[in-house]
């Protein structure tokens, strides 16, 4: 759902973007505003108030959210060379053949509204261009209509390569974490490392107990108010429990989520598993994963009101909506 909201968002933002562009509405530049522009696939601590600051330091027209990820892996991202005492961005490529740098772009920004002209710019290059390639060859025109239509800016190669070492661009380096979620698994590791931040900057939306007063309690977990847990329930380590969940007696839940309507019924265990909305799982049911994050199928997915019938054991698997299952399953995706 936050993946749905900032993809929106950021399809919003180019909207706005084409609607703002500095010809049709130029006292846009007057405004003291800044433009926050974040990929909806990463997961971050998203350090916005103090990437503003030091944006507003720089004086650029744009600063980069950036982060040292291992040699070997640099190369799926925009790597990037930075000036170690001005934090310039010197050197932008987006995931080069040959290894850069083990710096990369976490797909956070933060612009002036300068960068609607950069923008403006680049569009008018691009028309230029195709129009002189329309009047000098047949061919080129063929080519042209099948290439990316002329009014398409590409952020990393139109805008950040061109402008880097021009003190124009500045990087903002994260020491806290950042993940790119490609996979449904990393969903989980991201939740995970978004409740171990919760230990730190809002402890009092953790859960604790030790099976006196509420249930047992291991590690970071996060209850809804609304949802109800049996005070013979374990939860934990990397649990989150949404609204109106109902788990049972002697469950026992270890990295999961739990979306809203859930029912969890007496000793079933979900380990490295999503459960989608009002879905159940039956009595001394099983459903886990082998909690590899970046497998296809390494954790199970239940989609929306699916139905694990009492005893059945599904395992690393992924099961559409509406579906009932009456018996156990391994390694597959079930339509
Ligand atoms: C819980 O999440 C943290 C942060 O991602 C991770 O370091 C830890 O290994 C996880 N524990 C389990 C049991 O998944
Ligand atoms: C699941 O069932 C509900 C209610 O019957 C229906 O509204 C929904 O469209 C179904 N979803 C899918 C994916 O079949
Ligand atoms: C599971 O459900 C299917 C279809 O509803 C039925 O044909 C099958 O006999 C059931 N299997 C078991 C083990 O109950």
């Amino acid at each position: 759902a936050t993946a749905w909201v900032l993809l929106v968002s950021t399809l919003l933002f180019w909207v706005i973007i084409r609607e703002l562009l500095p010809s049709k509405y130029p006292y846009v530049f007057f405004l003291q505003a800044h433009i926050v522009l974040l990929n909806c696939d990463v997961c971050s601590s998203f350090p916005l108030p103090d990437m503003l600051e030091a944006h507003k330091k720089y004086g650029g027209m744009g600063t980069l959210l950036v982060n040292k990820v291992s040699a070997e892996s640099a190369n799926q991202f925009g790597e990037l060379v930075a000036d170690p005492e001005t934090n310039e961005l010197l050197h932008y490529t987006e995931k080069p053949e040959t290894f850069v740098s083990d710096l990369i772009n976490c797909g956070v920004y933060i612009f002036t509204p300068k960068i609607l002209i950069a923008i403006e710019d680049v569009l008018k290059q691009k028309k230029d261009r195709a129009n002189l390639r329309r009047v000098s060859s047949f061919e080129a025109l063929q080519s042209a209509t099948k290439a990316i239509p002329a009014d398409y800016v590409r952020l990393d190669q139109d805008i950040l390569s061109p402008l880097a070492g021009k003190k124009e661009l500045y990087t903002y380096q994260t020491l806290d974490f950042w993940e790119q979620i490609k996979t449904p698994g990393m969903s989980l590791r991201c939740s995970g490392l978004y409740l171990s931040q919760f230990r730190h900057t809002s402890p009092h939306l953790l859960a604790s107990g030790d099976g006196k007063k509420g249930a047992t309690i291991v590690g970071d977990v996060y209850i809804h108010p609304s949802a109800k847990v049996h005070l013979t329930a374990k939860i934990g380590p990397n649990v989150s429990i949404s609204a109106n969940a109902r788990i049972g007696a002697g469950a026992r839940l270890i990295s999961c989520i739990i979306l809203d309507d859930v029912e969890i019924m007496e000793n079933a265990v979900v380990i490295h598993s999503i459960v989608g909305w009002k879905s159940t799982v039956g009595k001394w049911s099983r459903v886990q994963g082998e909690g590899d994050h970046n497998a296809k199928l390494g954790i199970t997915i239940l989609g929306e009101a699916v139905d694990v019938e009492d005893e059945v054991v599904v395992t690393n698997s992924i099961v559409l909506p509406n579906k009932t299952l009456n018996a156990s399953v391994q390694d597959e995706i079930i339509l």
